[in-house]
């Protein structure tokens, strides 16, 4: 992401066209040849032979010379440039800040917009290790046989989002949804640390009941399960504030599977205070108090 940060300004509007139709390409096949990203973009030859030559240059896209036609894809350098322009053209960000989290699917960024509010922006990244990890968006996937990374992120990121903002409804410690773009997300930033990484909570069993509760009111209000709640998903600012991140695997309360992801989670959280913070629980007795309401 801080590539494309770094090449965005420098860049003209005709080359980000040109970028763009090679994403409207993307769509029926990886490669699109040169003749159809002229005729996406609606650009002359020699433009567009200008232009990608340009892109090319900057790392944005990756040639195919091995078929008859020539043809060109992006890489997630190029995509993460349409992202970022979009958030930056709406004006909901205006500078991209430091890395503060990476995982396996996502990187995260703080980012400031021009009234220098602080937001966390995630990039999703699915498929950068291996497509192995795809089993959270099975269900995307339908009949297709091929599904493209630049499908699969901008599913994720859309279906974040959308977790995001039906949760925000119950005003709780969840990340306030901004705006998302492709496959990356803006919303609200709490500055702390995870869980995990806790030094001296100053009272557990305070910041444990409050996590407990606001599971138990999104199970009971919104009929959403996290799905892979624990001390790597919960952040935690010095003065015990939470926030309760990364919704893409959630599932309905009447999923399958869902009475053993919320035991699943509500063990991992009654399993850390238990073992860090020495606050003893009763996992079986919470879960079923979420079942009587
Ligand atoms: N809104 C936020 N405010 C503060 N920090 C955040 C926020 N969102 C994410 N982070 C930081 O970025 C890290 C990664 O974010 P997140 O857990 O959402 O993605 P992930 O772990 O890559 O997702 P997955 O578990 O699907 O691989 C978090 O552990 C946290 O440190
Ligand atoms: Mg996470």
């Amino acid at each position: 992401m801080a590539e494309a940060a770094k090449i965005l300004p420098d860049m003209e509007k005709e080359d980000l066209r040109i970028l763009m139709a090679i994403e409207i390409g993307m769509k029926r096949s990886e490669y699109v040849t040169v003749n159809n990203i002229k005729f996406y973009s609606r650009y002359p030859i020699e433009e567009t032979l200008f232009r990608l030559k340009k892109v090319h240059k900057w790392n944005l896209i990756v040639r195919d010379s091995s078929k008859s036609e020539v043809g060109y894809t992006l890489n997630s350098i190029g995509y993460d440039v349409l992202g970022l322009h979009t958030l930056v053209e709406k004006k909901i960000i205006s500078q991209l800040g430091p890395l503060i989290g990476k995982g396996k699917e996502s990187d995260v960024y703080g980012c400031m917009d021009d009234s220098k509010n602080i937001f966390a922006l995630k990039i999703y990244r699915i498929g950068r290790t291996s497509f192995k990890n795809i089993k959270k968006l099975r269900s995307f996937q339908g009949d297709r046989k091929h599904i493209s990374w630049l499908y699969v992120n901008r599913l994720a990121a859309k279906k974040e989002f959308e977790a995001l903002g039906e949760i925000y409804k119950l005003k709780l410690d969840t990340p306030k949804p901004i705006d998302f773009n492709r496959h990356i997300i803006v919303m609200s930033y709490l500055r702390g640390k995870e869980l995990a990484y806790s030094q001296n909570i100053k009272k557990p069993s305070k910041v444990f009941n409050k996590i407990i509760k606001q599971i138990k009111e999104i199970y009971q209000n919104a009929n959403m399960i996290h799905g892979d709640l624990g001390e790597f998903n919960i952040v935690l600012d010095h003065k015990d504030n939470i926030l309760i991140i990364d919704w893409l695997q959630w599932v309905p309360s009447d999923h399958p599977n869902a009475k053993s992801l919320l035991e699943r989670d509500i063990e991992n959280v009654c399993n850390f205070f238990k073992k860090k913070y020495h606050v003893e629980s009763d996992p079986y007795e919470i879960i079923q108090s979420f079942y009587n309401k």
